[in-house]
């Protein structure tokens, strides 16, 4: 075959452009996924940051980024901004700058917003103040006191916007296989106490919300444990009377090792499964709120890591799809570069993690069109 020289090239687009726009219309945009997800009666969305001081983040500042979330999602939920530690620099304030910031551009830009998190109920999360707080006379009053006033000003402040919210996050000790105590839950007099409370409060100033407890017990063997705890709890709020009403799968999933049986990660397919039907069974929903992969255990080259985890990604959301109690699903991030995973786990041979549906150029991944594929398998 002959190539066309450069200026044969140019005059074959000068041409093209002298047609009639009618003609040369470019070719469909595939469908945005949260297009696809809607198809099925779903939402899709990601995580997102406030980050005045650096564009280069996974974050509204960066152009780049915000247009992708624009493009592909229908709502956001704020990686960090609603967490106590970034509202709630002392006991009598609230810091609304960031958050403000991202719900006034997902407003702007047409996208819903989810709440993360009313309560993380771990002190590692909490605010220096709060863990050492004098509760003083009445802990049990005091205590109250602050999170029934955190939770009614924030749901106040976001309720014409977020319509589900993550009212507790990650509630369980593992050593224990006990709901964590925290400077609350000593002052209240147990854990039940204040992640009750939580949700009494939340449902009273946001009646018409879906109350969310969101953890990341998963389908991994090593999770095994995790998911009997979570059903314990979720037991316990039935049994209480607790309004919560849907389960938040965090879904940061996994790859450790790696199955010779399927060539990707171990899953426990029979006992996810029999997991989630306790979960429905118990008439509680389901959401996926912080999807991303990790890819631990897949060899160096990109091709074949980016293979393995779509592969991976669409054996977790065939699976998930098959429940039609499944609400919204949200990735933890778009694009590998502004991924926790780089921090928070990253891969021993030092390349960057590849979590996201997008990588550092913008470019989709075939982790993309196995969310995509799964998506309009299950629409
Ligand atoms: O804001 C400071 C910044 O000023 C400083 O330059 C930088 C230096 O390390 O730290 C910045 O804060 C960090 C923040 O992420 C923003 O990058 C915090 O130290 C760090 O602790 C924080 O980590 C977040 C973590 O939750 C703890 O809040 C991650 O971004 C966030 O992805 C992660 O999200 C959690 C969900 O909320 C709950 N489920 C698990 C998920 C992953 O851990």
């Amino acid at each position: 075959m002959i190539e066309p020289t450069r200026r044969q090239t140019l005059g074959g687009l000068a041409a093209l452009a002298a047609l009639p726009a009618s003609v040369r219309a470019a070719p469909p945009a595939p469908a945005s996924l949260d297009t696809l997800a809607r198809k099925g009666g779903r939402r899709f969305g990601s995580a997102i940051a406030w980050n005045p001081r650096n564009a280069d983040s996974g974050s509204v500042q960066n152009r780049a980024y915000a247009a992708l979330v624009q493009r592909e999602c229908g709502l956001v939920v704020p990686e960090n901004e609603m967490k106590w530690q970034w509202l709630r620099k002392s006991p009598d304030s609230f810091d609304f700058t960031a958050m403000d910031g991202i719900v006034g551009w997902a407003k702007a830009s047409g996208l819903g917003v989810r709440g993360h998190t009313l309560l993380w109920h771990r002190p590692k999360w909490f605010p220096g103040w709060l863990n050492d707080y004098d509760f003083g006379a009445n802990p049990a009053a005091e205590a109250e006191r602050l999170l029934t006033t955190h939770i009614r000003t924030v749901t106040a402040r976001y309720g014409g916007i977020i319509n589900s919210w993550d009212v507790v996050n990650e509630a369980i000790d593992h050593d224990r296989n006990a709901p964590i105590e925290t400077s609350l839950s000593r002052a209240m007099g147990s854990p039940e106490a204040v992640l009750d409370l939580a949700f009494h409060t939340a449902r009273d100033a946001a009646p018409g919300a879906e109350l969310v407890y969101n953890d990341y017990m998963s389908w991994e063997p090593a999770h095994a444990k995790h998911c009997a705890d979570v059903l314990r709890l979720l037991e316990g709020f039935r049994k209480r009377g607790t309004p919560v009403d849907a389960l938040g799968i965090q879904s940061h999933i996994e790859m450790f090792s790696l199955d010779p049986a399927t060539g990707v990660g171990p899953y426990r397919e029979r006992e996810w499964r029999a997991f989630l039907d306790d979960v429905v069974g118990m008439g509680y929903r389901l959401l996926i709120t912080e999807f991303d992969v990790k890819d631990k255990a897949l060899p160096s080259d990109v091709a074949v890591r980016d293979a393995k985890v779509a592969d991976y990604t669409r054996r977790y959301f065939d699976l998930m799809l098959d429940y039609e109690q499944l609400g919204d699903i949200l990735a933890w991030g778009m694009v590998d570069k502004y991924s926790w995973l780089q921090g928070f786990a990253p891969r021993d041979d030092g390349r960057e993690v590849r979590a996201c549906p997008y990588d550092d150029a913008y470019q989709a991944k075939p982790m993309r069109a196995a969310i995509a594929a799964s998506l309009g398998a299950a629409g």
